[in-house]
């Protein structure tokens, strides 16, 4: 698929980088399919990161992804998961390459500024969680 699903989350917007990093995103070469803002409650947050249920940080994960609005997107370009990866970087920002969105944006492992799909299924399911077919032009 061509397609990958961003959040830009809390820690990002509360900072104000929304802007840049969305202006980065978009030249960088990805068409916006989507996108809007919203705040995910402990409920929806903890639905969305069901596959880290069992990792230590799940509890700080829902708790930080519903502790501020957040932007949700999905992203249209050759490559998109793997490419989309690429400009966010590592997860842990400390690990990530330099100019990369999380090495410019992000504080720590956990406020780590955006979210990138790690698979072509996994970016249809989390887009499918924020929008309906006919939220995507
Ligand atoms: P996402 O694009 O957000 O999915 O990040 P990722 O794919 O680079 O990392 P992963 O899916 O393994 O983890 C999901 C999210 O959990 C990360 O982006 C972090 O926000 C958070 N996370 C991962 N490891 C830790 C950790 O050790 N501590 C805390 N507090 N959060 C973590
Ligand atoms: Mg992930």
């Amino acid at each position: 698929s061509n397609r990958t699903f961003t959040m830009i989350k809390p820690d990002a917007m509360k900072n104000g980088h929304a802007g840049a990093i969305l202006d980065k995103i978009i030249k960088a070469g990805f068409r916006i399919v989507a996108l809007k803002q919203t705040k995910l409650t402990a409920e929806t947050a903890g639905a969305f990161y069901a596959v880290h249920k069992e990792r230590p940080f799940y509890g700080e994960l829902v708790e930080f992804m519903s502790s501020g609005v957040i932007i949700a997107a999905i992203l249209e370009k050759d490559n998109a998961v793997s490419d989309f990866r690429t400009l966010i970087g590592a997860t842990d920002p400390a690990k990530a390459d330099e100019g990369t969105i999380r090495k410019l944006y992000a504080a720590s492992v956990g406020e780590n500024a955006v979210h990138g799909s790690d698979s072509d299924d996994n970016a249809k399911i989390e887009g499918s969680f924020f929008f309906s077919g006919l939220e995507q032009y």
